[in-house]
């Protein structure tokens, strides 16, 4: 029986997070379920942070950046001893469910709270889009969109200069920030961590185009190159200005990505995942995290999605592609659609 569900949001906020809250809300006050919005993530749960939530609550949110239940990364969280604390402060305040919104990190704080006897759902949001169990996160649509806008500035004031810009993206681990947006842009080049990036290519397509008379160069780098190099990003840009004349700049768009209106997609998601959510924990269903495959809405068990994690970034490791076959079928399709991706983005890049 559940008759009152908490909701919070953790981790790196992601816009379409307040979509999701308002669905979630909206569906389960439609179904008579009480709702209790908790502040500032599993921080909040711990320190008690929380207050019910009627339709006002959620009136006119679906278009704000950021969540209005703020967000936070606690490390509390991660020892049994905070498990503990979340899951007595559940039932203090009545919660006979969790559905929380997050990254992989808050994903794994719900399946832990699970365990321990919670009842929660997860909902994929992060702008990385770095969660295999679904196709797409909410956040990640919003960030390219506001990343193309940028790079499109930049290329305003390239073109003007006849300059090169590197510009470097958020991601993580994960390139598809990256990809997507480079692609988006017109970038002449991207480097992440997936695929090999072919510096001398690049460094020639740059200087043969430059003679050819064009005069804006936009080269992406997703921030997981930093893992193994803090300084990639700037070398890049002093590397392609040494070796093809062309003046070299770098931006680095950090948090601005993570900002904004959240685009329509993203608020069709979270508004979708959010009722999803809503309906299995009243089907009885917990210890599951929610995402979507082309059209289909989806729901699998957290212990899964985890051990697909770990699949994933191990063919990632083993890579090139040959490890891919042996991957469930959605994770095979999601690396083969990056492959023929990074492989346009060279054809592209030509032009
Ligand atoms: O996971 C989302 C993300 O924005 C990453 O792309 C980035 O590496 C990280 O969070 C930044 O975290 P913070 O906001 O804590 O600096």
């Amino acid at each position: 029986m559940c008759r009152r569900i908490g909701i919070l949001t953790s981790g790196g906020d992601a816009p379409g997070m307040n979509a999701a809250i308002r669905a979630v809300t909206c569906a389960a006050l439609s179904q008579g379920v009480e709702v209790m919005g908790i502040y500032e993530g599993y921080a909040g749960l711990l320190g008690q942070e929380m207050k019910l939530f009627s339709y006002h609550d959620v009136a006119d949110i679906e278009g704000k950046g950021g969540t209005v239940l703020y967000s936070a990364r606690c490390d509390a969280f991660r020892t049994a001893q905070g498990i503990d604390e979340g899951v007595q402060n559940c039932r203090t305040n009545g919660l006979d469910a969790l559905v929380a919104i997050g990254g992989d990190g808050t994903l794994r704080g719900a399946h832990a709270l699970c365990q321990a006897g919670i009842a929660c759902i997860g909902i994929p949001a992060s702008i990385d889009n770095d969660i295999v169990s679904t196709q797409v996160s909410i956040g990640f649509d919003s960030a390219v969109n506001t990343a193309v806008r940028m790079m499109d500035c930049l290329k305003d004031t390239s073109e003007s200069h006849a300059r090169c810009n590197v510009a470097e993206v958020m991601g993580r681990s994960c390139g598809q920030i990256a990809l997507y947006s480079g692609i988006g842009a017109g970038a002449v080049g991207i480097a992440m961590t997936e695929f090999f990036f072919d510096q001398d290519a690049l460094l020639l397509r740059i200087a043969q185009s430059r003679k050819q008379g064009k005069r804006d160069f936009l080269v992406v780098v997703a921030e997981g190159k930093k893992e193994d190099c803090p300084t990639y990003t700037t070398d890049l840009a002093e590397h392609i200005g040494s070796h093809t004349g062309v003046e070299t700049r770098t931006t680095v768009l950090g948090h601005v990505v993570r900002g904004g209106a959240p685009s329509a997609k993203d608020r069709l998601l979270g508004s979708r995942l959010g009722a999803y959510a809503v309906s299995l924990l009243l089907e009885g269903k917990r210890d599951l995290t929610v995402g979507v495959f082309g059209e289909e809405l989806c729901a699998i068990s957290m212990e899964t999605a985890q051990a697909w994690d770990i699949l994933y970034r191990d063919a990632l490791q083993k890579e090139n592609g040959t490890q891919s076959q042996q991957l469930p079928p959605q994770l095979a399709l999601r690396h083969q659609m990056m492959q023929r991706d990074y492989a346009l983005c060279g054809v592209l890049g030509l032009g």
